[in-house]
């Protein structure tokens, strides 16, 4: 039987956010975990800290208070120098918008991300279009994308350095019913290679594909 190797686990997380005299309690003691072949799905309504939880999993906003340690290194209160260095490696991340340099073509942005990563591999760009069926629109820009296009695309990027860890956030929000099977047939592809992922949604069908759920409740975990 295999070991769980716990790839991501974060240690009760704060975060607030203010705004004039408003404060927003983003994050309220949040622990989790992740382990290698797990695909987790946070579950919560709009507003529960979900966004807000995964960039500080990502290393791309600081809690303001607890950790998150990545492959047993931690990942938190680093400069953001090292944080990247972690990430380029590690993680792959799927945002609900913004993963394509607008002014790179498709197959472009996915050699931009190995570069970040320094592992330039055109033979897992090639298989990675196929996979996510652009390999017609490798030459695209992301201008000239539909919108499930773009989120395969997004997809492709995320992928494209086949990272222990992939955070998606609302990933199935606002593609078409094809393009949401191609995401949960890659996600699952990516348990059976040992490969984590944790999928930020809103939706109940998306999350009982989910091997565990985390449910979030204004930034605290419920009945985890
Ligand atoms: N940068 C920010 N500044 C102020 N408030 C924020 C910021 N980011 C998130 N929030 C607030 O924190 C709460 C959680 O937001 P978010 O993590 O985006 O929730 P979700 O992704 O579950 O919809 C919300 O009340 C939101 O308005
Ligand atoms: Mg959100």
């Amino acid at each position: 039987m295999a070991l769980n190797v716990r790839v991501l686990e974060a240690f009760s997380l704060y975060r607030f956010f203010h705004v004039g005299d408003a404060e927003t309690l983003a994050l309220q003691g949040v622990s989790l975990h992740l382990d290698r072949g797990e695909i987790v799905a946070i579950l919560g309504p709009s507003g529960s800290g979900k966004s807000t939880l995964l960039a500080c999993l990502a290393g791309l906003d600081e809690p303001d208070g607890g950790y998150v340690e990545l492959l047993g290194a931690r990942l938190t209160r680093r400069p953001e120098a090292a944080r990247a260095a972690m990430r380029a490696t590690k993680i792959g991340i799927l945002l609900q918008s913004g993963n394509l340099f607008d002014h790179l073509s498709v197959a472009d942005n996915m050699l931009a991300r190995m570069c970040l990563a320094g592992v330039v591999d055109p033979r897992r760009v090639d298989e990675l279009l196929d996979l996510v069926g652009l390999s017609e629109r490798r030459a695209a820009y992301p201008a000239q994308l539909s919108g499930g296009e773009a989120a395969r695309a997004g997809l492709a990027v995320a992928l494209a350095v086949s990272p222990p860890v992939l955070l998606a956030d609302e990933p199935t929000g606002e593609v078409d019913a094809e393009t949401e099977m191609m995401l949960l047939r890659l996600f699952k592809a990516r348990r059976n290679a040992g490969e984590a992922t944790l999928i930020v949604t809103h939706s109940e069908a998306l999350a009982a594909h989910a091997d565990r759920v985390v449910r979030l409740r204004d930034g605290k975990v419920v009945d985890a």
